[in-house]
């Protein structure tokens, strides 16, 4: 099987998997403690059965969605993932290419392994900013004037990592910083060719965007070590509400899970929330994302644009998140194994995937447009309804 073959997601990942030596795999695929938070997060959506509207002419139908000014053709974006081409070499830009052509938005992590300069070069209407906060705030600060003077649309704020998490498939690989392969880890990354000629010629990869910041000629693991002494700790309301202050356009804040935290927010006239458990790789005892979205939704929907992350894996969970007020969803993993498995074109392949799903299942539930989504497409039980019916 290649790219061309994969039919879904689980594809995608099958075939990512093969190619990335197991320590890598573990990295990207893991959770944390019991990793029950990953499970948590895909079946959320399963136990929210979509209701289909019959007798509906769905001859045409149309999935492109507005966001933050912007027209979007799908209802989905990539989230940033840090270390991208510590997986495949060049991997954040090729993912900023596959969703230009998509015309989705790309965030690019805090943690990326290509720079915001770059990115604005590649994809400079769908590239988004992901900022992690550094303790030294003038960092911070110098990176929100940058991703401006870029003209960057859109800052996203992490708030959900106060501190590192306990990823068990990590500490038994012996991923770390820096790297303790056993012999075992060793023999199985030689069996993986091709991951293995991008780590022969590059190395490990850098962080780009910190390197001015760094101890002068640091090299990838000096600044690894850095970048982790900075992003932890210390992040406050104070902060969001310099970056408001300091940053032009539109801010979304990434981890959001309370709806005090959401109206506070919204207070400081905060644009958006991505509502998100970090792909359940913080907390693992955090309730899902969907979850969620029904109570933020009814403290902050009417002032706040809320997007969701975490356990999307299928057009019809896309859809139910709308229904249940969400206006986008963004995906983690899956674009991750599509440019791992096949460069641009398996990132592209991955939106491909996610894109034909939701026209299909909008045609299977009776919806043309977006815009006629709304809770009475899912099934809700009758306490629920009568507790928790979501605004739209
Ligand atoms: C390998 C990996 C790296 C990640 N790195 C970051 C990061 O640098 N910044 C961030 O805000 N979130 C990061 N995330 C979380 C994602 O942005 C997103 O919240 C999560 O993956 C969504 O869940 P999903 O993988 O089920 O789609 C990372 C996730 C993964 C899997």
């Amino acid at each position: 099987m290649n790219v061309d073959d994969a039919i879904n997601f689980d594809d995608l990942r099958i075939l990512a998997k093969k190619r990335l030596p197991k320590i890598i795999y573990d990295f990207i695929e893991g959770g944390v403690d019991d990793e029950d938070g990953l499970d948590r997060n895909e079946n959320a959506f399963r136990r929210r059965p979509l209701m289909p509207r019959y007798m509906v002419d769905i001859s045409e139908r149309d999935q492109s969605q507005p966001l933050f000014g912007r027209q979007y053709s799908s209802p989905f974006g990539i989230a940033p993932t840090g270390g991208i081409s510590n997986y495949r070499w060049g991997g954040d830009l090729m993912l900023a290419e596959a969703a230009r052509e998509a015309n989705i938005p790309f965030i690019m992590s805090g943690a990326a392994t290509a720079s915001m300069e770059d990115l604005a070069k590649v994809a400079p209407e769908h590239g988004w900013y992901q900022l992690y906060v550094a303790q030294d705030r003038s960092i911070s600060e110098d990176m929100i004037r940058r991703a401006a003077d870029l003209n960057l649309s859109t800052l996203v704020v992490t708030v959900d990592v106060p501190t590192g998490s306990n990823r068990e498939r990590n500490r038994r690989n012996g991923f770390g910083r820096p790297l303790k392969l056993s012999l075992a880890s060793k023999l199985d990354a030689l069996r993986r060719p091709l991951w293995m000629k991008d780590y022969m010629r590059h190395g490990i990869a850098k962080l780009p965007n910190w390197a001015p910041y760094a101890p002068e000629g640091a090299d990838a693991n000096m600044l690894g070590e850095f970048v982790s002494s900075q992003i932890r700790g210390s992040l406050n309301w104070n902060d969001i509400e310099n970056f408001r202050k300091l940053w032009p356009r539109k801010m979304v804040l990434k981890g959001v899970m309370r709806t005090d935290d959401a109206i506070r927010a919204a207070e400081i006239g905060v644009d958006g929330l991505m509502v998100s458990n970090h792909g359940a790789r913080q907390l693992d005892r955090a309730p899902s994302p969907l979850d969620l979205l029904p109570s933020i939704n009814a403290a902050v929907g009417d002032r706040m644009t809320l997007m969701l992350d975490g356990g999307v894996r299928r057009g019809s969970d896309v859809l139910i998140a709308l229904c249940m007020g969400a206006k986008f969803i963004f995906l983690g993993r899956p674009t991750l194994y599509g440019v791992v498995a096949g460069g641009v074109a398996g990132a592209s392949k991955a939106a491909s995937i996610l894109r034909n799903e939701i026209d299909l299942v909008m045609a299977q539930i009776g919806v043309t447009s977006l815009d006629q989504l709304g809770p009475d497409f899912v099934h809700w039980d009758e306490d629920e309804l009568r507790r928790n019916m979501p605004r739209r």
